[in-house]
C-alpha cells in the first residue's frame, strides 16, 4: 500500500544562510517563518525493487533526494522506494520547494516505514535533506534554533492569520543552489562574521514581535533579515545576484504602499521572486500593485497553513 504525505512551503521571515560545519545539514543561524496553505507538496511513496523518483509526472534523478536518502538509511531502516512527488507551484524558482519537498517525504517515509518518529525526530530527519524542511513539518510560525535546530511551533496559523502575497518574475531554476550558495557567502563574504554575530539578538526580538502580534516590528525585523541576507549574497565574491529588475520594483512598490498605511513587507529568498506578507483585508490591494510591476509574470496569494501530514486514504 502507498502511503501519501502533503506538506507546505514556508517563507522564513528571519533568514538562514550559512550552514554549520560537520553532519546534520544544522543552519549557521537562527531562522523563523510562516507555512503557507495555498502551495502544496504531494508526494507517495510505494515500496519498490530499487530507487525510482518521479517529480511532477517525470521520471528523474534528483542528486540532493539520493545524497539525502543514503543518510537517512545510516540511521533508519527505510527499504528501497518508489517515490512520486507533484507541486502545485513552479519547482526550484525561489518558492521553496526543497522545503516542503523533504517535509513531505519525511512524513510519507516516517508512516510508511513505521519509524514511529516524534514530530522533533522528523523535523531533525527533513533538515538532513534541506535546513528550512525542518520548519515545514509545523504550520503557523515556526523557530528552528540552537540547541536542537529542530522546528519549534511559535504561533499556530489561526493566532495571527496573515496573508502572503507572491509575485512571481522568472519561472526558471536558480543558477546557484542555496547550499553552494551559502557555503560560497560563509567564505568569501566579509560580512558572513557580523551576519552571525548579530543572529541571535535578531531572532530574540523577531520572537517577541510574533508573541506581541506587533506588525510593524515584525515588519521592520523582516525587511532587515532579508536585505542584511542579500548583502551577504552580494558581497560574495564572485556576488550571488538572485535578483532580477522587477524584484526591486517589487521591493520599491511594498515600501510605497507601506508608506501609504497599508501594512505589507516584502521578503526575498534565493531567487527572483518577492514575497509580500500582510493583513487579509490587505491582500487584494498588494496583489494589484505587486501585478502592475512591470516584469511580474503572476501572482498567487496564500494565508497561513498547517505543518507536514499524513494524506487521509
Ligand atoms: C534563503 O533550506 O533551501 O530560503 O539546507 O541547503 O537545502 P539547504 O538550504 P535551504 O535554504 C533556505 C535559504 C533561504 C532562507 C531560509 O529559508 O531561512
Amino acid at each position: 500500500m502507498p502511503t501519501t504525505a502533503i506538506a507546505h512551503p514556508n517563507i522564513a521571515l528571519l533568514k538562514y544562510w550559512g550552514k554549520q560545519d560537520g553532519p546534520g545539514n544544522r543552519p549557521a543561524t537562527p531562522s523563523l517563518s510562516i507555512t503557507l496553505d495555498a502551495l502544496t507538496t504531494t508526494t507517495t511513496v510505494e515500496d519498490a525493487d530499487a530507487d525510482a523518483l518521479r517529480l511532477d509526472g517525470r521520471p528523474v534523478r534528483d542528486a540532493k533526494i539520493e545524497r539525502t536518502l543514503a543518510d537517512w538509511r545510516r540511521d533508519y531502516a527505510i527499504g528501497p522506494l518508489a517515490i512520486s512527488s507533484h507541486n502545485n507551484f513552479p519547482t526550484a524558482a525561489g518558492l521553496a520547494s526543497s522545503a516542503s519537498g523533504f517535509a513531505a517525504l519525511a512524513t510519507a517515509i516516517d508512516a510508511h516505514c513505521g519509524l514511529g518518529l516524534s514530530d522533533g525526530e522528523r523535523s531533525a530527519l527533513a533538515r538532513r535533506g534541506s535546513g528550512s524542511a525542518a520548519r515545514s513539518i509545523h504550520g503557523g510560525f515556526v523557530a528552528l534554533a540552537a540547541p536542537d535546530w529542530r522546528g519549534e511551533p511559535v504561533l499556530a496559523p489561526d493566532a495571527w492569520p496573515l496573508a502572503v502575497v507572491v509575485a512571481i518574475t522568472a519561472s526558471e531554476p536558480k543558477a546557484v543552489s542555496s547550499t553552494e550558495g551559502m557555503d560560497h557567502s560563509k567564505t568569501t563574504s566579509p560580512y558572513f562574521a557580523a551576519w552571525t554575530a548579530a543572529a541571535d539578538a535578531d531572532f530574540e526580538a523577531m520572537k517577541a514581535a510574533v508573541a506581541h502580534r506587533d506588525f510593524d516590528a515584525l515588519a521592520e525585523l523582516a525587511e532587515a533579515s532579508c536585505l542584511k541576507m542579500h548583502a551577504l549574497m552580494l558581497s560574495s565574491r564572485p556576488p550571488l545576484i538572485y535578483w532580477r529588475g522587477a524584484t526591486v520594483e517589487c521591493l520599491r512598490a511594498v515600501r510605497e504602499l507601506r508608506a501609504g498605511g497599508c501594512r505589507a513587507f516584502a521578503t526575498v529568498d534565493a531567487g527572483p521572486q518577492v514575497k509580500a506578507v500582510c493583513e487579509p483585508q490587505d491582500a487584494e490591494r498588494v496583489e494589484a500593485a505587486l501585478k502592475n510591476v512591470p516584469g511580474v509574470v503572476s501572482t498567487l496569494r496564500s494565508g497561513l497553513g498547517g505543518g507536514a501530514r499524513v494524506a487521509d486514504s
